[in-house]
């Protein structure tokens, strides 16, 4: 068994006595699988969300995986996100022969730049993945507008988002600014299903061929079947996958996000209590958390590590062994072997994404955190940093 360590970390699930009696229900009943909780969590997260329909899956890489797939677009063509996200943005876009292009990062929010993105749109461009990084949306009004503009699909990553509100009101993955919303239900994430995904969207076009490609492209629907020979019959008529979520998981989803509201409001206090810490401090800056839209996935700070004297690596390193966990959220995608040798990004075409990769920290925010908990990041943080 791996050891429990006394450092706090930057993410962690909260799971009560409720959520397990969920999963011993479903333990205990005759659908492990294919069963009636994982309807039951898609109606919950439409109820929460504002839209029509959802597809849970297995995690979120899959639901951005399928939803570039339900779009069904040309092998060639090419689709934007962001820069500062983690790979499964980019890769949802390879997987699916769709070129990936990165557009650079505003400097306050680090989500992606409506002007940068409208200047990295090429011809080829049929969709465009913003990422609401940390759980702030990204400016979707303008984003809507552009894509409509220019004929693109747009797919919000909101794995950092569920519970944000858009800056004109409803809550993300509601559909008004795009085809579909993902969410994805990691541990570190704002609910948890221990591993999972769903897609949110109001077509009910794309919800049909979601949940086909979810199950091998299979369908049984009478309507989509030229002639049936009985009722063992179904039809595979297009490739799909496995990746369906269990009776397990979606019980435990339904059970978590009946406390979403809680979980919430503790990491607003916490950020609040953060903010409020650090303000004075000159080395430090925050990434844009003063607003009230955001679920608070995480809380990123940017660190001047020369006027501090100490390399990010020994400033990760001194809180460590202070007891407080770190991480940095994200190495740009592009930076990566796979994409340098695949895509050739040069590094010089994205100064923000850049300045904020050498500048990034993510410190603990999860809602299980005391108050003594926060008050050792602060006290931490605070003795590594000069007073001014
Ligand atoms: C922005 C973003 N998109 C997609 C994903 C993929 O989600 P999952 O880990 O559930 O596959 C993550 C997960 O960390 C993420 O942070």
């Amino acid at each position: 068994m791996p050891k429990t360590s006394s450092v706090l970390a930057y993410g962690r699930q909260s799971i009560d006595g409720k959520d397990i009696a969920a999963v011993t229900r479903v333990l205990k009943s005759p659908f492990l699988t294919q069963g009636p909780a994982v309807e039951a969590f898609e109606r919950d997260l439409c109820a929460y969300t504002g839209a029509t329909f959802c597809v849970v899956v297995a995690n979120g890489t899959a639901a951005l995986h399928l939803a570039v797939a339900a779009l069904g677009l040309k092998p060639g063509v090419s689709g934007v996100t962001s820069p500062v996200t983690f790979l499964a943005s980019a890769n949802a876009l390879v997987y699916n022969g769709v070129y990936p292009v990165f557009a650079d990062v505003d400097p306050q929010t680090a989500n992606i730049s409506v002007e940068a993105l409208e200047s990295s749109l090429r011809r080829d461009t049929k969709v465009i993945i913003p990422v609401h990084f940390a759980g702030r949306p990204a400016p979707m009004k303008e984003i809507a507008a552009l894509a409509r503009r220019k004929k693109c699909h747009v797919i919000e990553d909101a794995a950092h988002a569920i519970g944000s509100r858009y800056a004109d009101g409803g809550r993300v993955g509601n559909g008004a600014f795009s085809d579909m919303t993902i969410f994805s239900f990691h541990p570190v994430k704002t609910i948890t299903t221990g591993e999972g995904g769903a897609i949110m969207t109001n077509d009910k076009m794309l919800y049909e061929r979601l949940r086909r490609l979810r199950a091998h492209g299979m369908t049984r629907d009478p309507a989509l079947i030229k002639k049936s020979p009985g009722p063992w019959y179904y039809e595979m008529q297009e490739l799909g996958f496995n990746y369906r979520l269990t009776d397990i998981q979606a019980a435990l989803g339904s059970s978590q996000l009946k406390k979403i509201g809680h979980f919430i409001a503790r990491r607003t206090q916490i950020v609040a209590a953060y903010n409020k810490a650090f303000a004075h401090l000159s080395c430090l800056r925050t990434v844009a958390t003063d607003d009230t839209l955001s679920a608070f996935h995480l809380y990123v700070v940017r660190l001047d590590f020369a006027r501090i004297g100490l390399t990010r690596r020994e400033f990760m390193e001194k809180l460590s062994a202070l007891g407080v966990g770190t991480q940095v959220h994200y190495i740009p995608v592009y930076r990566h072997p796979y994409y340098q040798k695949n895509f050739k990004v040069a590094f010089s075409g994205f100064p923000e994404a850049e300045r904020y990769y050498e500048e990034c920290l993510s410190l603990p925010l999860f809602p299980a955190m005391t108050d003594r908990d926060v008050r050792k990041v602060v006290m931490s943080v605070g003795s590594l940093l000069p007073k001014s």
